[in-house]
């Protein structure tokens, strides 16, 4: 397949940019829901304008409950190249609705055909490692001998090491087993595609990411760790009633337990990853309101094939409607503001 021409990654940093700019009035104000409807329409208005026949893979969900960015709708001008689309037009709902670090508006996109799917599986367990640490790991192997390869990688001890995990009661035994090898564990409510960006980011704090969150947001963590040369190793971890029964019947045994490289999650070398600080992460600012300048946002784009990663700084007028997409313009914000201040 001919590499893609450009840096897609680009343009859809405005896309990224506009859900994480519509869904800022919401932060803080505990309803998430409102914040994603309004991140879904500005993110679905600004991907029209990409040139690309994009079909989101991993979208909002089903088409019968989600009314945009369904799971096999067609997105942008039509025009080649021919792109599947991994989006979460708010990656961390509920830390939005409570004004939480690492809220963040995401895009993978890779050439057609080669994002892996989730179909049937809700959840995921995962590895990621630093690049330093590709090929030692093994998402089979107990988490000791795991920090053990990636701090001989790092040339660190495992006590320096740090571990982000989704403070889940699933996660109890792998936190003790952490704990016990000797490394720190850092707990966040939700967010694993941020923690998944931090542990492949080298010096960030945070050294690896293991444990069970979403599988769609594995697929598009892959795509922005492969392409940051890092570490990833997935594997299906059903959690509820209804999954494992799903997957019984769509996936074959066999397949079940099969460890998911980066290879198998994102295929090929053109992949794109572009996302936008809601609230404040480590690496990137949120969403700010500033006196006279207007509105700042902070984005992250990275290239596979390039290895380039870029930070992209924007400053945007809040009375300048194309930036909020179709029906999220001045007009929402102050309609959030009013129903907030009656
Ligand atoms: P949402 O924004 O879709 O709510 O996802 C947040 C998240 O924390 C993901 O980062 C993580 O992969 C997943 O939810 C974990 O799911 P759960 O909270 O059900 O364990």
């Amino acid at each position: 397949m001919a590499g893609i021409d450009r840096n897609l990654g680009m343009e859809l940093v405005r896309v990224t940019e506009a859900a994480a700019l519509s869904a800022a009035p919401h932060m803080g104000r505990g309803d998430g829901k409102a914040g994603d409807g309004a991140a879904v329409r500005a993110m679905r208005a600004l991907l029209g304008t990409v040139r690309m026949a994009g079909t989101v893979v991993i979208g909002e969900g089903e088409k019968d409950d989600a009314p945009m960015l369904w799971n096999g709708e067609t997105v942008g001008s039509g025009e080649p190249p021919a792109l599947d689309l991994a989006v979460d037009p708010v990656e961390g709902t509920r830390l939005l609705a409570l004004g939480r670090p690492n809220a963040i508006a995401v895009i993978a996109a890779a050439p057609a055909g080669t994002l892996w799917t989730p179909g049937d599986s809700f959840y995921m367990d995962k590895l990621v490692a630093p690049a330093a640490a590709r090929g030692a790991v093994d998402i089979s192997a107990p988490p000791a001998r795991n920090l053990a390869a990636v701090a001989e990688a790092l040339d660190r001890p495992v006590h320096e090491l740090t571990v982000f995990v989704l403070d889940k009661p699933r996660h109890e035994a792998l936190i003790r087993e952490i704990r016990e090898a000797g490394a720190r564990v850092s707990l966040h409510t939700d967010g694993d595609v941020m923690g998944a960006l931090l542990a492949a980011y080298p010096d960030t704090g945070v050294d690896l990411l293991m444990g069970i969150g979403g599988t769609p947001e594995g697929v598009i963590a892959a795509a922005a760790v492969k392409a940051l040369g890092g570490e990833m190793q997935g594997r299906r971890a059903p959690q509820l009633d209804e999954e494992r029964e799903r997957l019984s019947r769509s996936v074959p045994a066999s397949e079940l337990d099969r460890v998911l490289h980066l290879a198998d999650l994102v295929q090929g070398e053109d992949a794109f990853f572009a996302a936008t600080a809601i609230t404040d992460s480590p690496f990137l600012e949120g969403v700010r309101y500033r006196s006279g300048l207007g509105v700042t946002t902070e984005s992250l784009v990275i290239r596979a094939r390039s290895g380039s990663i870029r930070h992209i700084r924007g400053v945007h007028r809040l009375d300048a409607e194309h930036i909020f997409g179709g029906g999220n313009s001045r007009e929402e914000f102050a309609r959030v503001m009013d129903v907030v201040a009656d």
